[in-house]
């Protein structure tokens, strides 16, 4: 059994990479109260303690915190996988490094009609050359990116054995996020907000957490871009989760990303993982699947077991 630690582990990458991870690996979950990665010296403690074989570091700050809170979005973001992929390769162990779609500028894709104001805005079908690939560079927009950005390289400058695991608006049981929440709030009868004008790939964590097993399986250190097919705004995640859940598309409120959003985000940021095609994997299902199986799974949990 691999002896596997997990960093930021109350959060939702972290909890879905134990629960499969577990039945395999000897997996020790650490949540920011039992390690803060800004620490140096106690992440060089803990690992020359633990002795991992494999690391996954999913501790963050998140997009709009990082805007309002700069500097601890550069200590969690940079220094924080710095310390990781440091004290990694101090006793030869494997860094799983989560990145974002968020390190691109979001200014290419497919021609975006003006949007009506009682309608979303419509994009032509996506190029394969409108995803952005390890081909294309950084160029982040807000401090989130930039500071994920950093992390990616002060990771793979101090481990020679990093894996980068870019992703894209995960969704999942257990956040309070808009793509985990939209489904059971729509079928509440909830109004539900949602942006009508940023573009990108989506995951389900489920997903997520396959795919990377199979490149850690098949694959060596590099950059890889792991997200459903397809593309969508979160209107359009929404209208299909209302259409999931059987609920009335009425209750979706078509809004810009300016009105809703603190920090600025890149405006088209689909993804495609070369490295994932030269192993030979296949695209991942469609975020349409993906999102069924997820709502299929939430009505189930929801039912009641005497019934
Ligand atoms: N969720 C998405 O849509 C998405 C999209 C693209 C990429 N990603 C990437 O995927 C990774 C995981 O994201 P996630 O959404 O699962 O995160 P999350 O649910 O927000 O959880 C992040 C965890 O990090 C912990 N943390 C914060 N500061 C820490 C520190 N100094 N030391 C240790 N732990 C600390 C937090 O604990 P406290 O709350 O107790 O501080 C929290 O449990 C990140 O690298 C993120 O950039 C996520």
């Amino acid at each position: 059994m691999a002896r596997t630690v997990i960093t930021g582990a109350a959060g939702l990458v972290a909890r879905e990479l134990r629960s499969q991870l577990e039945r395999k690996d000897d997996v020790i979950a650490l949540s920011h109260s039992e390690l803060d990665i800004v620490d140096e010296a106690a992440v060089r403690r803990v690992f020359r303690v633990l002795r991992p074989a494999v690391v996954f570091n999913c501790a963050v700050i998140g997009v709009d915190e990082c805007e309002s809170r700069p500097d601890l979005a550069r200590a969690v973001n940079v220094a924080g996988p710095s310390n990781i992929a440091a004290a990694a390769a101090s006793i030869g162990a494997t860094v799983v490094h989560f990145s974002t779609n968020y390190v691109f500028d979001g200014a290419r894709g497919p021609a975006i009609e003006a949007p009506a104001a009682s309608r979303p805005g419509r994009q032509q079908p996506a190029a394969a050359s409108d995803f952005y690939t390890i081909g294309d560079e950084p160029r982040p927009v807000n401090v989130y990116g930039k500071t994920k950005a950093e992390g990616e390289r002060a990771v793979i400058e101090r481990c020679d054995r990093a894996f980068i695991i870019r992703t894209s608006w995960v969704f999942g049981h257990g956040k309070e996020s808009f793509l985990a929440t939209a489904a059971q709030r729509l079928r509440n009868g909830e109004r539900v907000k949602a942006i009508r004008d940023i573009w990108a790939s989506t995951t389900y964590v489920v997903d997520l957490v396959h795919r990377l097993q199979e490149i850690l399986s098949v694959g060596g250190p590099a950059t890889y871009h792991i997200v459903n097919s397809g593309t969508c705004t979160y209107e359009e995640f929404a209208r299909e989760a209302a259409r999931l859940v059987g609920s009335a598309e009425s209750f979706i409120e078509p809004v810009s990303e300016s009105t809703l959003m603190r920090a600025p985000r890149p405006r088209y940021t689909p993804m495609r993982c070369l490295e994932s095609e030269r192993l030979g994997l296949l695209p991942m299902r469609h975020w349409t699947a993906a999102l069924a199986d997820y709502v299929s799974k939430g009505r189930a949990q929801a039912i009641p077991p005497s019934l």
